[in-house]
């Protein structure tokens, strides 16, 4: 290590009194792990602002002049120099591309002085004869002749010579002279000042100019040194860029744009889509890539190829293990889909059996009684048969997810319809119940009469003797309502002769043992004459007809359910709604900035899989339109639905308050008096909200003492304002907008955020596969409507009633693809770095009180994974605890790589 080693000073000790100094500290260092870098620093501070006293500052000369200024010009006040070294620190993803780029190296026939990579030490004085920083000479780190090719990371070391009074080090000049990027992980110099970077160096030859990387002190705007005050505003200024041209893959330019790259309008108007972003149809932005437009339509982004792939910006990209863990699980969904397939395909995509259903899964109880019955078994011919018997290995089926390997039954029942609205993959749905019969928002003359069909008379007998308006004062009934969602898209919908869905209102009943149980459907579709009615509803079985209509009218409410969770609850609250505060900060924030720091692990990842998302999830003709119900309007309900968002609603309290499942308490542990006591997610939600607000307050205590810090904060507003008049441009004028005045405002904006994109996100996210994975009883979409004796199909019905059901499925092809793609969603990747995870504080060297903050933090984490394993083992709690019972983890911290259905990472990487 750099820092053991003794510093080589080519003046004696007494001429230069800083290097006892800094020998000093660094022994105190060892003493005192938990703030071993602050009293370093301090001391170097004093001696930094002890030579200021007899230097004169002159003024600030451009930034260019100062990046380019040849520090051999400068004539040293002391003319004494010594040596100081540094640990360069390069991370090499991939080896293959180290050895490529190694070879590329010795066959380039370079001199030494024309390749490598070039690194000054910038002070953080300023030099009272030019006017900018006091610079070191340039050092060269040529890895040509350090080559450890099996290694993912190598340290190598360089020297350089500098002036006696060069001050600390605040920044570090890089130009990369080779021919190809590279990835600066860190650099340590003597083992004092450190410099987290993370960052790729693309060569000078591609982007000319020098990179800046700055030391891991945070500093607020105004506390900057004199010598980095130039290059922290030139670094902004870059990262802005000008908002022109053609994003190539090695810019690290963030920009925002509206999306109108959805649609191909080249391939004809069924596939153009309208712009998401303007007044019309309001949505947050994304990030700019500044591809051309298409032929057909001036205003739309052309599509990606392989001579302009999706840009993002390059440190934004997925690293080599993320990359590879999304490439191995759509190798893992294409194998799996191969099978079903052909035998999709040699069934002509007609009626499918519930064993066909089964055979999809490794160990399922129920599989081998029910291939015996299966009656489309023996008609295949005997060599496909015995392709599929072969195809039935374990190799090529899916992991049972938890809703079949806990519960062999076909269908879903009652109360796990009713447990999963508050601990599946949907939490967020659920309302209270405030007025009955509820009553729709949309406009009357578009849309037909807002008053529903439900009545008393449906609900009566389910409520414990109580009436409706008791059952409602007491807190007892609940909603799914998911009627204003769909019913403007309904003709779009039904429109296709696979997709038919209704806009549905679900009631449910909390019963005395904490549960929900649903107790009335209401099936809505648009008016379409005045003499048939567009509403009807569906209460739970008393025979056997009722009974699968029951059942058809639930699998039609989870397939309004499993779109809006996709759609909105996940797509829009946690990836697109996020995507401007990331662009925002990064264009507004210093990485020296002590919000920036604090932000950066919850930003990870986000904007690459957004970008993936736009490419192939939520474009035209792509997977979300294939699989969901919703179709080419699936973001048009999205944009329906932005304009009901509300940041200040997003904090989870807010959230729960707002849909009537709690009101303020100030007697109960978070403020908060659940009226659905075992409410999982809001349980397990509370804890990890109160830990994250306690470490952002913590924070936000040490760096903003005053409300005068937060408004005297340049770059502070500027994200806060830009993320809001920018980035969520369409409903800026809003006035729920939380005002930053305080630092109170900063810990509930942050908090808000942090709280959004890691355990919100995580409950949204990672159940996917494990809840939605059995689609018989989550189909993403349905075929068919819940038939009624007038329908023509209604005798057909009661002939089959379960061929009936399982034909208003997906089809077995699309299930399996379905189940392909919620798998990939719901995997974590090997380099996934979660809430409490204490590997990256290297970033906070340098103030030892924020790591004892981030250490306590740490703590809560593991101390809510013990709350959570000990409530799941609690009989009381039926929501997560019971015979067959998946327990609640969605929102344990911590996991292991793959699908586990637990671990909340810190930012949205998936
Ligand atoms: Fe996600």
């Amino acid at each position: 290590m750099g820092g053991t080693k003794e510093i080589l000073c080519s003046a004696p000790a007494d001429l230069f009194p800083s290097k006892s100094l800094l020998c000093n500290n660094f022994v105190h260092q060892q003493q005192n792990s938990l703030s071993p870098f602050t009293s370093t620093f301090n001391t170097c501070k004093r001696r930094a602002v002890q030579l200021r006293k007899v230097m004169a500052v002159a003024p600030a000369v451009p930034m260019q002049t100062l990046i380019e200024l040849d520090s051999t010009k400068v004539t040293p006040e002391i003319p004494v120099q010594f040596t100081v070294t540094a640990q360069v620190t390069v991370k090499y993803d991939a080896k293959e591309k180290m050895k490529e780029m190694v070879f590329h190296l010795l066959d380039s026939g370079a001199k030494a002085t024309q390749r490598g990579v070039f690194l000054q030490l910038v002070s953080t004085d300023v030099d009272p004869r030019t006017g900018g920083p006091k610079l070191s000479k340039e050092a060269v780190l040529d890895w040509s002749r350090d080559l450890h090719i099996t290694a993912d990371k190598v340290s190598h070391e360089v020297q350089f010579l500098v002036d006696a009074n060069l001050g600390v080090p605040g920044a570090i000049l890089v130009s990369n002279k080779n021919q190809k990027e590279f990835y600066l992980e860190s650099i340590t110099i003597e083992g004092l000042v450190h410099f987290k970077c993370h960052s790729w160096v693309q060569p000078e030859k591609l982007h000319p100019g020098k990179r800046i990387f700055f030391s891991n002190k945070a500093f607020l705007p105004s506390e900057t040194p004199a010598g980095l005050k130039v290059l922290r505003k030139e670094e902004l200024r870059q990262l802005r860029g000008n908002g022109e041209g053609v994003r190539a893959v090695s810019d690290r330019i963030y920009d925002y744009d509206v999306y109108n790259d959805l649609g191909h309008p080249d391939k004809g108007t069924e596939h153009a889509r309208p712009i998401l972003g303007g007044q019309h149809r309001p949505y947050p932005r994304r990030c700019r890539t500044g591809r051309p437009s298409t032929k057909s339509d001036p205003k739309a982004e052309g599509p990606v190829n392989e001579s302009l792939p999706m840009y993002v910006p390059r440190d934004e990209a997925f690293g080599d293990l993320k990359r590879q863990a999304v490439d191995a699980g759509s190798w893992k969904g294409m194998v799996n889909n191969f099978f079903p397939f052909l035998k999709d395909s040699s069934t002509d995509g007609g009626a499918i059996t519930f064993s066909e259903i089964n055979e999809l899964y490794k160990e399922n109880p129920s599989n081998e009684s029910q291939r015996k019955e299966s009656p489309k078994k023996a008609s295949f011919p005997i060599k496909l048969n015995k392709m599929i018997k072969e195809s039935t290995a374990d190799a090529f089926r899916f992991n049972p997810p938890n809703i079949v390997s806990r519960d062999a039954s076909c269908c879903l029942r009652d109360d796990e319809f009713g447990r999963l609205t508050l601990a599946g993959m949907n939490p967020l749905s659920i309302e209270r119940l405030k007025v009955f019969p509820p009553v729709s928002k949309l406009d009357p003359s578009l849309y037909g009469p807002r008053e529903s069909a439900l009545r008393e008379e449906h609900i009566i007998h389910h409520l414990d003797g109580m009436s409706v308006q008791q059952a409602m004062e007491k807190n007892k009934l609940f909603i799914l309502d998911y009627h204003d969602t769909y019913l403007p898209f309904l003709n779009s919908i039904n429109a296709h002769p696979d997709r038919k869905a209704y806009a549905t209102r679900t009631i449910l009943f909390l019963t005395q043992m904490g549960t929900l149980k649903p107790i009335a459907i209401e099936l809505c579709l648009p008016p379409a004459n005045p003499y048939i009615p567009s509403k009807q509803v569906i209460t739970p079985p008393i025979d056997a007809t009722t009974c699968w209509q029951w059942q058809l009218a639930k699998a039609h409410v989870c397939s309004n359910d499993s779109g809006a969770h996709e759609l909105i609850q996940h797509w829009l609250r946690t990836h697109a709604c996020m995507e401007p505060f990331i662009i925002a900060a990064h264009r507004h924030l210093s990485v020296m900035h002590p919000i920036h720091k604090l932000l950066r692990p919850h930003m990870r990842y986000t904007m690459d899989i957004n970008a993936r998302a736009r490419e192939l999830l939520i474009s035209a003709g792509g997977i979300i339109e294939s699989l969901f119900s919703t179709k080419e309007v699936s973001m048009e309900i999205t944009s329906f639905a932005y304009k009901n968002w509300r940041f200040d609603m997003e904090t989870l309290p807010a959230d729960l308050i707002r849909r009537g499942i709690a009101e303020p308490d100030p007697t109960e542990p978070h403020g908060l008096k659940l009226l659905i006591e075992d409410y999982p997610y809001a349980n397990d939600g509370l804890l990890i909200w109160s830990a994250i607000e306690t470490l952002v307050r913590d924070f936000v205590k040490h760096y903003y003492p005053s409300a005068d810090h937060i408004q005297f904060d340049p770059e502070l507003n500027a994200w806060y304002y830009e993320f809001i008049n920018v980035g969520h441009a369409d409903i800026r004028h809003e006035s729920w907008w939380p005002r930053l005045s305080t630092p109170e405002d900063l810990v509930s904006i942050l908090t808000t955020i942090i709280w959004i994109v890691s355990a919100e996100h995580a409950a949204l996210n990672f159940g996917q596969y494990h809840y939605g994975g059995y689609v018989p009883v989550r189909p993403s979409y349905m075929r068919r409507l819940v038939p009624n004796e007038h329908d023509p199909e209604y005798a057909t019905f009661l002939a089959d009633p379960e061929g009936y059901f399982l034909s208003s499925l997906p089809s077995l092809r699309e299930m399996t693809f379905l189940m392909s793609v919620l798998d990939i969603l719901s995997t974590h990747s090997s380099d996934e770095e979660y809430l409490g995870d204490t590997r990256d504080l290297s970033t906070w060297t340098e103030d030892s009180e924020i790591i004892e903050a981030f250490y306590r933090f740490s703590m809560d984490m593991r101390m809510v994974e013990e709350e959570i394993a000990k409530r799941n083992a609690d009989p009381k709690l039926r929501n997560r605890c019971g015979a067959g019972v998946s327990p609640y983890d969605l929102l344990v911290p911590s996991s292991k790589p793959g699908v586990t259905c637990r671990g909340v990472p810190n930012s949205v990487t998936i």
